[in-house]
C-alpha cells in the first residue's frame, strides 16, 4: 500500500472496525503480509534466496526464525522459475527445509531419511524448478514438531502468469498461540485452539480499499490446531494445489495443520471479521464461542467489484479406476501416545512401492477416534471419493483432513523417484509414529 493510502485508512475506518486507529496499527497494517525475500539473482527466471535459521533472542514470541522473521520470508516466483535457497543453520540442532506440496527431486525434499540433515553451523543449497502453481510452504523436516512450533516456516507462492492479478495480495499464516516451550508434550495433539496468531499477531486488522479485489492466501502452520474459519461470505478460489475447478462458498472453511486455501475478497463499503469457530475433532458437537481472528477494515468505500475471471475449468473428477494399489489405515490413541499407520510405527515400517509414471489408487482409512490431516510428499493426489462419494468437481490436494471413520480414495501419478514420507500433519502424531514411507521406483 502507498503511504497516502494508509494515511487515508486512518481517516475513513468504517464502524466495522471499532478498535482505535493509532499510528502503530497503521504500521502493522502495512506490514501485515510477511515480508518477501530479496532475490539475489538478476536473471528473471531464477529466485535465489538466503535463509538463515537461528534462535531468536529471549522475550520474543517464538524461539526460532528464518531471517529473524516470523513468519519467514515469503518466496514468490512464477511457474517454470528455478528456486535456489541457500540455507545456513545457526541453530544448535540439525535442520532441513521441506517444500510442502511440491514435487521436487528426492534429494531436495528435506527429509532426514536416507539423507543427512544439515548440522549446526552447516549450509545446504536447495535448487529445483518450480513446476506447479499454488500456495505452498516451507518448514524443517527434522525435529519437525519442535522446530515448526518454534516458528520456522514461510510461504512459497508460485504464480501462473496467465491468471488475473488481484489489486492486492494478503498472505496470512495462522499459528496457535502457545508457550514458546519446546518438546513433545508441550506441542499438544490435535486440538482446539482459541488463541490464534495471524502472521505473529493476535487479531490484526487489515485495511483494504473499497472497489478493489484482494487475493488472500491462507496457511495453517500450527502443529496441531484446527482452524474452522467463517465470514459473511467466503469465496474460496484455490486449495493446496492452485485454482479449484470451480469456486466454492462454504459456510465454514476448515484448515487442518499444513493445509492452505485462497480466498477472493471483493472489497465494498463494509469491513468484516474472520472468525474461528469451535470445532470438534471427534465428530461430536463443538462448544465455545466464535473467536475473531482478523478484522478487515475498509477505506474509501465503493461498490464491491465483480469477481475476477479466473480460469476455472469446471472439470469433473476422474472416475475411480476401481482397484486399490495401497491401503493406509490410521489408528492410535492419545492416551498411549502411539499413532500408527497399518499397525506400524515409524521408523519401523513396511515400505510399499509404486512405479514412477503410472497412475495408482491409495485408500486411506481413519480408524481412530480423532481427525488426522493426511499429507504425502513428492506427489499430489486427486480425490476420487470420500466415503464413497465423488467430489462435485476435480480436486487436487497434498494435505487432506480425515474425519473419524472416513475412507478416502486418492489417485496419484508419481513423477519423481524416491522414498516419500506419508504422514499425519499433526506433527506430534507424526513424531509418535504416524508416518510411513512410499517408495516410487524407476
Ligand atoms: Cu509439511 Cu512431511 O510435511
Ligand atoms: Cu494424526
Amino acid at each position: 500500500m502507498k503511504p497516502q493510502v494508509w494515511a487515508l485508512a486512518l481517516l475513513t475506518l468504517t464502524p466495522a472496525c471499532r478498535r482505535p486507529a493509532t499510528p502503530e496499527v497503521a504500521v502493522q497494517r502495512r506490514a501485515l503480509s510477511p515480508l518477501e525475500a530479496t532475490d539475489l539473482d538478476p536473471a528473471p527466471d531464477v529466485l535465489r534466496v538466503q535463509l538463515t535459521a537461528a534462535r531468536l533472542p529471549q522475550g520474543q514470541p517464538y524461539l526460532y526464525a528464518y531471517e529473524g522473521q516470523n513468519p519467514g520470508p515469503t518466496l514468490r516466483a512464477k511457474l517454470g522459475d528455478t528456486l535456489q535457497v541457500e540455507l545456513t543453520n545457526q541453530l544448535e540442532d540439525a535442520t532441513t527445509i521441506h517444500w510442502h506440496g511440491l514435487h521436487v527431486p528426492f534429494d531436495m525434499d528435506g527429509v532426514a531419511w536416507m539423507r543427512e540433515p544439515v548440522g549446526p553451523g552447516q549450509t545446504m543449497t536447495y535448487r529445483f524448478v518450480l513446476n506447479q502453481v499454488g500456495t505452498f510452504w516451507y518448514h524443517p523436516h527434522f525435529n519437525t514438531a519442535q522446530q515448526v512450533e518454534g516458528g520456522l516456516y514461510g510461504f512459497l507462492v508460485v504464480e501462473d502468469p496467465t491468471q488475473p492479478v488481484a489489486d492486492e495480495e494478503l498472505l496470512l499464516v495462522f499459528d496457535a498461540e502457545s508457550e514458546p516451550s519446546v518438546g513433545h508434550s508441550a506441542s499438544g495433539h490435535g486440538k482446539i485452539v482459541t488463541k490464534w496468531r495471524v502472521n505473529g499477531q493476535p487479531r490484526p486488522t487489515y485495511t483494504a480499499t473499497g472497489g478493489r479485489t484482494v487475493r488472500a492466501r491462507l496457511l495453517n502452520a500450527s502443529n496441531a490446531g484446527y482452524l474452522a474459519l467463517s465470514a459473511e461470505q467466503l469465496r474460496v478460489i484455490a486449495h493446496d494445489q492452485g485454482l479449484l475447478a470451480q469456486p466454492e462458498s462454504p459456510a465454514v472453511l476448515v484448515l487442518g495443520p499444513g493445509d492452505r486455501a485462497e480466498l477472493e475478497l471483493s472489497i465494498g463499503a463494509e469491513g468484516f471479521t474472520l472468525q474461528a469457530l469451535p470445532y470438534s475433532l471427534n465428530g461430536g458437537l463443538a462448544y465455545g464461542p466464535p473467536v475473531p481472528v482478523l478484522d478487515v477494515a475498509v477505506n474509501a468505500p465503493a461498490p464491491a467489484p465483480a469477481p475476477l475471471s479466473w480460469a476455472f475449468t469446471g472439470a469433473p473428477p476422474r472416475p475411480d479406476p476401481g482397484q486399490t494399489d495401497l491401503l493406509y489405515a490410521f489408528a492410535g490413541s492419545d492416551r498411549t501416545q502411539t499413532w500408527l499407520i497399518n499397525g506400524e510405527r515409524f521408523p519401523n515400517v513396511t515400505i510399499e512401492s509404486l512405479p514412477v509414471g503410472q497412475g495408482a489408487v491409495i485408500e486411506v482409512r481413519n480408524l481412530s477416534s480423532t481427525e488426522h490431516p493426511f499429507h504425502l510428499h513428492g506427489m499430489s493426489f486427486e480425490i476420487l471419493s470420500v466415503n464413497g462419494e465423488a467430489p462435485a468437481f476435480r480436486r487436487v490436494e497434498d494435505t487432506l483432513n480425515l474425519k473419524i471413520r472416513d475412507v478416502v480414495r486418492l489417485y496419484v501419478e508419481p513423477t519423481e523417484v524416491g522414498d516419500w514420507m506419508a504422514h499425519c500433519h499433526i506433527l506430534p502424531h507424526a513424531e509418535d509414529g504416524m508416518m510411513t514411507v512410499l517408495r516410487v521406483s524407476p
